[in-house]
């Protein structure tokens, strides 16, 4: 969603500010804007579109030390100048940048009009400039303890005010904001990938705190203005900030890096032959009493889920659930004590799976997070944490961290149903040999994509294409149809093989592209027959497999990945999914790290 960046130090403001902002862009380019202190005066800056478009207004040769950045994701208003940030209080002497949304803004607003008030933007951070504005009687950190109570929803904010030209003020409410202090100054971000140096001391705003960032220093307060005294947190390396390397864009590097993260996820989870996860704290009772078990999670992370469920109810014989977080709340889950919710994200933030997670947790369900940021909001409120290590993911479409999530999903299956006694030693020592073999089975494949620019020449001309597979090979499908949507835009869905039949089958026209994946053995023959259903119809069949023995008459172009168990099989799968939506995107020209209307960290509802 929006990014926020400020600085103030002894070095130039707007390039740190425009660094951090490209380093930002992933999280939404809708429009970008920034202010500086320039004679003692906020100055202004904003453009529609990327932050890069901001480097030809802003004044590159300023001598301003101290400024705020904003990229917005538009939630309350067009991608327009007008709406993008900072927003200024209507006597010039505040600034404000915001993260997340101030869900009353509506009564806020009308009030303040009925006060004189003119809004000059859409947006809900306007109502945070004037209320700065009129409860400021000298002293900031007093006005904002004033204001927050009254604002509902979600806030990062960063704030400049005319009368302390050397200061960004901040304060934050579920939504991240990370302060980092070195010897060129102090630093504010959104996410630590903002900040202009790897180097230097980072702390992590908390809920209702104020903080006061100079150039040689931060305090934080509480709302009622006690001083907080923050310790440092520890960045993993991984976590920082990287560029795109030998690759055109982060998206092929990341699905480059698939190997490594799935490797290093595993690192000190599987060893010696045996899986590790302490955190989980569940003796065999406690597993041989979970009534059922539920995957919740959005987009991406809710396919690992997918995949969850199926593996979980095949390994433990007992009930497991994915659900999409957003409908979390609207269905009435029966989980309580006895229940285990894996709750997935990449980010850690996403507002969706954090609403849904602290419903299960309200039912006093047992929560295991699945994150690839251990300072994320969901981590923290987690019962257990294992942490995916997919390193920083940038392209907005996930493909390193989906593979992670995958291996820590694979683990917590085959260690709860070994505890449960659901499998066998043997059995178990078979899964985790096979599971150690993934990572070089996911690089061994990588080698060669040669298929992947052939088969994007016939999707990208096309109106409509549809994935298909069962079990195992459906939650492939699913990933790969969204793949493809997400960064080329082309129309198509995934559908359970077996249920295209019911319906969308009437879709099929001559030369139609159906994707079939037929990987998972248990269910192959079956998907067999409907892709025959499929080429009866004038269907061209994209067939990926890891069997000779599944080539069947109908394909008309088939890919061959590396055998594994069934349960393992999306791992690899899925790989020439990705390769095909980014070769097919890059021949249609799409803006692949970026799509758009699309942000990588959704925080919110
Ligand atoms: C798809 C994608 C999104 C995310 C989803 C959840 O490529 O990246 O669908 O998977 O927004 O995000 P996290 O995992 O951060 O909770």
């Amino acid at each position: 969603m929006c990014g926020i960046i400020g600085y103030t130090g002894v070095q130039a403001a707007v390039p740190v500010i425009l660094q951090g902002l490209e380093r930002l862009e992933y999280r939404g380019y809708d429009s970008a804007g920034m202010g500086i202190f320039e004679n003692g005066e906020i100055a202004m800056y904003k453009t529609m579109g990327s932050p890069s478009n901001l480097k030809e207004k802003a004044p590159q040769g300023s001598a301003a030390k101290v400024g705020i950045g904003h990229t917005r994701w538009a939630t309350h208003g067009a991608p327009d100048e007008k709406n993008a940030h900072p927003h200024m209080s209507a006597d010039g002497k505040f600034a404000v940048v915001h993260n997340g949304i101030i869900e009353n803004y509506v009564e806020l607003k009308r009030e303040l009009t009925e006060k004189g008030y003119i809004f000059r933007s859409e947006t809900d951070t306007e109502v945070v400039a004037f209320l700065l504005e009129e409860a400021y009687k000298g002293d900031v950190k007093s006005a904002l303890s004033e204001i927050m109570p009254k604002l509902n929803g979600s806030y990062a904010l960063g704030i400049l005010c005319s009368d302390y030209p050397d200061t960004i003020f901040c304060a934050k409410k579920s939504s991240p904001l990370f302060v980092g202090i070195d010897a060129d100054g102090g630093y504010l971000a959104s996410d630590v990938a903002a900040f202009y140096k790897n180097s230097g001391k980072i702390y992590k705003l908390g809920d209702n705190e104020i903080g006061i960032i100079k150039k040689d220093g931060l305090k934080v307060f509480d709302i009622d203005g006690c001083r907080i005294r923050k310790t440092e947190v520890k960045i993993r390396e991984a976590q920082r900030y990287e560029g795109k390397g030998k690759y055109e864009h982060f998206m092929l590097k990341e699905i480059y890096e698939q190997p490594t993260a799935f490797s290093a996820t595993l690192e000190n989870i599987l060893v010696d032959g045996k899986i590790k996860l302490g955190c989980l704290k569940m003796n065999r009772e406690k597993i041989k009493h979970l009534n059922h078990i539920e995957f919740i999670a959005c987009g991406s992370a809710y396919h690992a889920g997918v995949v969850g469920a199926y593996a979980a109810q095949k390994l433990l014989n007992i009930p497991a659930f994915s659900f999409i977080a957003s409908e979390y709340i609207n269905r009435s889950s029966s989980a309580d004590e006895n229940t285990l919710v894996v709750i997935i994200s990449q980010s850690g933030e996403t507002a969706d799976t954090l609403a849904a997670m602290r419903e299960a947790k309200k039912r006093n369900a047992k929560i295991v997070s699945i994150v690839n940021n251990e300072l994320s909001t969901i981590a923290q409120e987690s019962d257990c944490v294992i942490l995916t290590k997919a390193g920083r993911e940038v392209a907005v479409a996930t493909t390193k961290a989906f593979s992670a999530q995958l291996a820590v999903i694979y683990a917590l299956c085959i260690r709860l149903s070994y505890s449960a006694g659901k499998i066998d030693r043997e059995k178990y020592k078979n899964y985790c040999t096979e599971l150690s073999k993934i990572s070089e089975k996911i690089g061994e494949f990588l080698k060669e994509n040669s298929y992947a620019k052939s088969i994007a020449e016939i999707l990208k001309d096309t109106d409509y294409c549809s994935f298909i597979g069962r079990g195992f090979d459906y939650c492939t499908a699913m990933e790969g149809a969204l793949k493809l949507k997400e960064i080329s835009y082309a129309h198509c869905e995934a559908y359970a093989a077996g249920e295209l039949k019911h319906g969308t089958i009437s879709l099929i026209e001559n030369g139609t592209p159906v994707v079939a994946v037929v990987c998972d053995s248990s269910v192959a023959t079956k998907t067999l027959g409907n892709i025959k259903e499929c080429k009866a119809r004038g269907a061209k069949i994209i067939c990926i497999t890891n069997d000779e023995n599944y080539k069947g008459d109908a394909d008309d172009v088939i890919v061959y990945v590396p055998k594994t168990e069934d349960i393992f099989s999306v791992s690899l799968s899925v790989l020439p999914l990705q390769l095909i939506a980014y070769y097919t995107a890059k021949l249609k020209g799409c803006s692949i790290d970026k799509p758009k209307n699309l942000a990588k960290s959704v925080t919110v509802e």
